[in-house]
């Protein structure tokens, strides 16, 4: 699907099989983020619906065609037919720094552009540093902190990247 990922990689829009096997490394690839409540939290914000209704926006990457090594979630905004928004993402720990998660992006915006859509948003706990800093390095624009932005005490970073720019 992609002709940019490391050696060994390929890439695929994901299925419903493959929800239970994206929940089982959340945790790991998370490295135990703000403890039982960031585990409670991430299983809660990937339920089977995206690998039901979300899967022709999202991607995955397996290596040697098994093993999950990345994915992201993401859909076209139904509100705003100018917005795309990427949920979820994630690369395993083992692959970062290999341009994995820009790879996953790009293609997104690809998508993105071909549906019409000039913004791409996405948020993040403002304590995921590394996040933070990927996402600045992509371009995004980053607003301050939003305090209980998704409900109470989850304050959130919201990030806006511009396709025509
Ligand atoms: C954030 C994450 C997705 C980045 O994935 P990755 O595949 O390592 O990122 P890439 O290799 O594509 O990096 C793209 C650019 O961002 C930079 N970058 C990535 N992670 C960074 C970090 N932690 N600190 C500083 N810069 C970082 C890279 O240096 C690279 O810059 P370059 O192109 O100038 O070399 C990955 O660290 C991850 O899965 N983290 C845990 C889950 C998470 O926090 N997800 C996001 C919130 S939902």
């Amino acid at each position: 699907m992609f002709d940019d990922l490391p050696a060994g990689l390929t890439a695929r829009h994901p299925s419903d099989a493959d929800h239970p096997r994206i929940l089982a490394v959340l945790d790991a690839w998370w490295g135990g983020f703000k403890g039982e409540a960031g585990s409670v939290e991430r299983a809660l914000l990937l339920p089977r619906l995206y690998f039901q209704h979300f899967t022709t926006t999202s991607f995955l990457v397996e290596r040697d065609s098994a093993e999950i090594a990345a994915f992201l979630v993401g859909f076209l905004s139904q509100t705003d037919p100018d917005a795309a928004y990427v949920h979820f993402v994630g690369v395993d720990p083992a692959l970062h720094g290999h341009g994995v998660a820009r790879t996953l992006y790009n293609a997104f915006f690809a998508l993105a552009r071909t549906h019409g859509r000039r913004y791409v948003h996405c948020i993040t706990s403002p304590e995921n540093t590394g996040s933070r800093a990927f996402h600045t390095r992509l371009g995004f624009r980053a607003s301050g902190v939003r305090p209980d932005y998704d409900g109470p005490g989850l304050d959130r970073v919201a990030f806006t990247i511009d396709l025509s720019g």
